[in-house]
């Protein structure tokens, strides 16, 4: 089972976009995955079509017990192949600034307890770094972080991964993927420079390929379908970009640090 968490420290960068992007790659490959939305605005969990009366992230995190969690995982009518914690605005409650250890390893504890287990876990965080993105972070084995080619991305993109490497500092299996750099536009001189900057100073760690604005994204999104099942050229270019992203994530784990 390999763990990965998407973050950033902005709303609205495309974590959401990119978790998605990668659950459906992953069930397009056969990979059995298991959604966590983490974000108490929940989009994600509304985006994979599941029922969101019943138990949630929020009770899992209350109580992390084998039944407990069990009982709130869903299927989704994206594919038999994906299970899902579904969020809820009641998460927020587990957004402490100030949290202790124990806080931070109820989402690994519940992550462990999921029966059968998943190949891949993929967890979307909220727009912080609290104790929703931390405790994240502490159940993971890759962290990718999200980014617009935009003024204040080197200095997010920096902070974010100081908060990865303080984590690793007490959870040595946590290793950050990179960064995807998402709503590229070719040919605009702002983003090419932004991208210029991010690649100076982050080198490898700035993934390839990045995402271009694409309406494709948003189409499948407001239809509630993977990427991979729209009918349109550039959603079959946009998935192509989500397979290269979830093969680097997978052939990363055979570099893993824990069993
Ligand atoms: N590459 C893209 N092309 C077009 N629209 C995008 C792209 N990435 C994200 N979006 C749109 O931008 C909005 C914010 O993205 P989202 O993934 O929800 O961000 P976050 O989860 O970081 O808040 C959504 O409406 C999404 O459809
Ligand atoms: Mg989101």
């Amino acid at each position: 089972m390999l763990v990965a968490s998407v973050l950033s420290l902005k709303g609205g960068v495309g974590k959401t976009t990119v978790t998605l992007g990668l659950v459906s790659a992953a069930i397009h490959a056969g990979v059995s995955t298991l959604l966590v939305d983490l974000d108490p605005q929940m989009n994600a969990t509304t985006t994979v079509e599941i029922d969101e009366s019943g138990p949630s992230i929020a009770d899992v995190l209350d109580n992390p017990r084998r039944s407990i969690v069990n009982g709130a995982l869903q299927k989704s009518s994206w594919s038999d192949l994906l299970r899902v914690l579904p969020g809820s605005e009641a998460a927020e409650s587990h957004n402490n600034p100030d949290p202790n250890a124990k806080q931070l390893a109820r989402l690994s504890t519940a992550i462990a307890k999921v029966d059968p287990a998943p190949d891949l876990v993929l967890i979307d965080c909220p727009p912080s770094l609290g104790q929703l993105t931390r405790s994240a972070l502490v159940a993971s084995d890759r962290a990718v972080l999200v980014t617009e080619p935009s003024l204040y991305a080197v200095t997010g993109v920096q902070r974010a991964l100081e908060a990865v490497q303080k984590e690793r500092l007490t959870h040595r299996h946590l290793q950050p993927l990179g960064v995807v750099v998402n709503r590229v536009r070719p040919r605009n001189t702002e983003h090419e420079y932004r991208l210029g900057e991010l690649r100076d100073l982050f080198g490898p760690l700035v993934l390839n390929p990045n995402l271009p604005d694409r309406a494709a994204i948003q189409q499948a999104q407001g239809a509630a379908v993977p990427i991979h099942h729209w009918p349109t050229a550039g959603a079959r270019e946009i998935a192509a970009m989500f397979d290269q992203l979830l093969d680097r994530l997978m052939r990363s784990a055979k570099h893993k640090t824990r069993a």
